[in-house]
């Protein structure tokens, strides 16, 4: 049996209730801290679920903001001030400190020592990474594109510098997820971990796919 729901149905949800389904319904995503930093040197750290790649040339990655709201966004208002923020890869091992970077700390707690994270900087450039982190990305603010119809917004930054685990680089520039223990997330609350099934050819059509490791999916 098939469960269907219906528009209707999902309008006349309560709120928790619908917020879980449609966060969900994109299945696990992945999971990643953004980092940011005040004009007055306070750092910044948050969970990020909707974190996508733009583009490759030039390198452009982004991620969906919510609504302010009655809240402050300090992630909006730090990349504002400064143009500049990263995105660090959760490990499995951290979902605890990371899922905890997602309550509403007051501007001067510093999220990373409060989440059990240590800020890492690279010259010249401020915003903080995420010393645990075994891939994490610096970007300056490219663009803000706002969504009429919610009031969230895509905000795009462009990437300047990328630091990884050494045993994640494979030459032909893929990252080998294989060893990391990468986390994913669906909806807001829960974790997973991912495992590499199969790598393809690129597809042509007449053409079905043969995997080109060892492993059958
Ligand atoms: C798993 C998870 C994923 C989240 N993803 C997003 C997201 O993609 N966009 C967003 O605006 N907030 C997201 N949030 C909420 C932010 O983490 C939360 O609002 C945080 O307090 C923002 O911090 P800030 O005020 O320091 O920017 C997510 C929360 C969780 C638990």
């Amino acid at each position: 049996m098939f469960m269907i729901l219906t528009k209707n149905d999902i309008e006349a949800m309560g709120r928790i209730e619908r917020l879980n389904l449609v966060n969900s319904l994109t299945g696990p995503k992945p999971a990643n801290l953004i980092g940011t930093i005040d004009r007055e040197g306070n750092p910044n750290l948050a969970i990020f679920n909707s974190v996508v790649h733009i583009g490759s040339h030039p390198a452009l990655m982004g991620f969906i903001l919510r609504p302010a709201g009655d809240v402050r966004r300090h992630t909006h208002e730090n990349i504002r001030a400064t143009g500049v923020f990263t995105i660090n890869s959760v490990g499995v091992e951290v979902i605890a400190g990371a899922h905890y970077s997602s309550a509403k700390f007051d501007a001067e707690v510093n999220e990373f020592t409060e989440c059990g994270f240590t800020e890492e900087y690279l010259p010249d450039f401020p915003a903080p990474f995420v010393a645990e982190s075994r891939l994490k990305i610096g970007l300056a603010f490219d663009s803000e594109l706002p969504i009429p119809s919610n009031g969230t917004s895509l905000i795009i930054g462009r990437i300047e510098h990328v630091m990884m685990d050494d045993s994640l680089f494979a030459p032909d520039g893929k990252l080998d997820f294989e060893s990391y223990d990468a986390a994913a997330v669906s909806g807001l609350n829960t974790y997973y971990s991912v495992t590499k099934k199969a790598v393809f050819p690129f597809a042509h059509p007449g053409k079905f796919p043969e995997t080109l490791n060892e492993k059958k999916v």
